[in-house]
């Protein structure tokens, strides 16, 4: 990302100096103004990503550069200084549209947050931007939604084996999008014309599955009044999805890998063979390796079926979508005219979304249906849990009481929020603390948090 820029205006050479040292420390860059007017023509010139303002100035004044500003570009943000014992002013700017105000004397940390919060929105503001430009159209293939470099990576991969034959394996938790991948690599294949039948082996009776799988013969057991063409035979010429593969009996799992082998299918009560002309995609929300190694799962069926694996990222690790895919279902929802609060992205930043986009969808629907104002959907539209994910963000790890901390619990914490936030990955918990994988692996032995990890990838809902 490249630099951020504030413009610092303030009348006292001695604090801008100290302020600009401080803000050029924390890698931003600083473009400073002793006054309102010449604060005014670097503005125009110098686009800076955030102005920081002190109020009481001779001549054109904090205030008034503040309403100048905001003439100018409503959306830019400005955060307002003021002096100890001026709420009402601060209160004042609020009201002219500053985004917050700090007051003399302020520390250093509490300048940091509230500038880094500052500019998040800054940035979460300007992508909803270019969403608003309809540029959806070109994160998306058949409705997938993404721009991250997590979906891309699927996109890419999707290209490459929707034309080919070859057996697919989709993995993923729950919410990921599974279904809707499997159905984009049917119709881009050149089985499209056929059927694409999904079946979900996790949902059909145990007494059931078999004959709707692969059909049966009149008489075959009891109930069964006439014959039935199962499921394969129903897809051939098409694919056939079988989702929660995971869940296949052990039985089933056998006669799956004949089918997959020899292309023909036996009805239940019939001897005799059928041709199948099928392409499978499978799908599961569970760690089959795991399921292997317990023998609950066949290995010849998984080297069978896990040809091109195809792993879905879960919506925590490609957070920078949220805002992508919260325009693109508003839109779905014909709430295309209401704006969604900036806040509420961060809110929905620091929610772990264990259902996925599944998830996020259904908490758009109901927080859109509930709004209080038809224009704008706001954080307190939001349900309570979401809401509270926005409070537990980190940064308010360095709220310091009054009391003092102990630095080796902020150091766990910190662990455990950069290791959930990427699903215990170890290498990218690492890259995000700006430490090495062994520097991080040595601190979860001290503090114990390998424990922690889930023992396999199998998620609830
Ligand atoms: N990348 C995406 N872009 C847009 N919509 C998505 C995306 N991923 C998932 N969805 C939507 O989320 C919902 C769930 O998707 P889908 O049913 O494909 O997930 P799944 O991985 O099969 O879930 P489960 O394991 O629970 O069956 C659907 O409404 C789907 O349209
Ligand atoms: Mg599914």
């Amino acid at each position: 990302m490249s630099e951020e820029r504030i413009l610092l205006v303030d009348d006292d050479a001695s604090l801008r100096k100290v302020l600009e040292f401080n803000l050029e420390q924390e890698g931003y860059g600083v473009i400073a103004a002793s006054n309102g007017s010449e604060a005014l023509k670097l503005f125009d010139t110098e686009d800076p990503d955030l102005v920081i303002t002190d109020i009481k100035m001779p001549g054109i004044d904090g205030m008034d550069l503040l309403k100048e500003i905001k003439r100018r570009d409503i959306e830019r943000l400005v955060i307002v200084i003021t002096a100890f014992g001026t709420i009402d002013t601060a209160i004042e700017a609020m009201k002219l549209g500053a985004y917050d105000y700090i007051t003399k004397p302020f520390n250093r940390d509490e300048l940091r947050l509230v500038i880094r919060k500052a500019l998040e929105v800054q940035r979460l503001r300007s992508r909803a931007q270019l969403l608003e430009a309809q540029l959806v159209e070109r994160f998306s293939f058949e409705n997938i939604i993404g721009a991250s470099a997590r979906m891309a990576e699927v996109f890419e991969m999707i290209r490459r084996v929707a034309p080919r034959d070859a057996t697919v394996l989709i993995k993923g938790e729950s919410g990921t999008g599974k279904e809707l991948v499997a159905r984009a690599i049917h119709y881009n294949s050149p089985r499209r014309k056929g059927n694409f039948i999904a079946v979900n082996c996790s949902a059909i009776p145990e007494n059931l599955i078999e004959s709707e799988l692969f059909g049966h013969k009149k008489g075959a057991f009891t109930g069964a009044v006439s014959d039935k063409v199962g499921k394969f035979e129903l897809s051939s010429g098409g694919a056939i999805f079988l989702d929660e593969i995971a869940d296949l009996r052990f039985d089933l799992q056998a006669k799956l890998l004949r089918v997959l082998q020899e292309k023909e299918i036996e009805r239940v009560g019939d001897p005799r063979p059928v041709k199948v002309d099928i392409r499978v995609i499978a799908a599961t929300n569970k760690n089959l390796e795991a399921m292997l190694a317990n023998g609950q799962f066949r290995d010849d069926l998984y080297h069978r079926i896990n040809v091109i694996p195809i792993q879905l990222p879960a919506l925590r690790e490609r957070a920078d979508d949220i805002p992508l895919l919260a325009h693109h279902f508003k839109n779905k929802f014909g709430e295309a005219t209401c704006r969604i609060e900036p806040e509420v992205f961060l809110a929905f930043r620091n929610y772990p979304w264990p259902g996925n986009v599944r998830e996020l969808e259904n908490v758009l629907q109901r927080s859109l249906l509930l709004r209080k104002d038809a224009e704008c959907l706001k954080v307190s539209d939001l349900p309570d849990h979401i809401r509270g994910a926005a409070a537990s963000s980190p940064e308010f790890l360095f709220h310091i009481p009054d009391e003092g901390i102990n630095l080796e619990e902020v150091e766990k914490e910190l662990l455990l929020y950069s290791l959930r936030k990427h699903s215990w990955n170890q290498t990218r918990a690492a890259r995000f603390l700006g430490i090495t994988r062994q520097a991080l692996i040595y601190r979860m032995e001290k503090y114990g948090l390998r424990t922690e990890q889930p023992a396999s990838d199998e998620q609830s809902q």
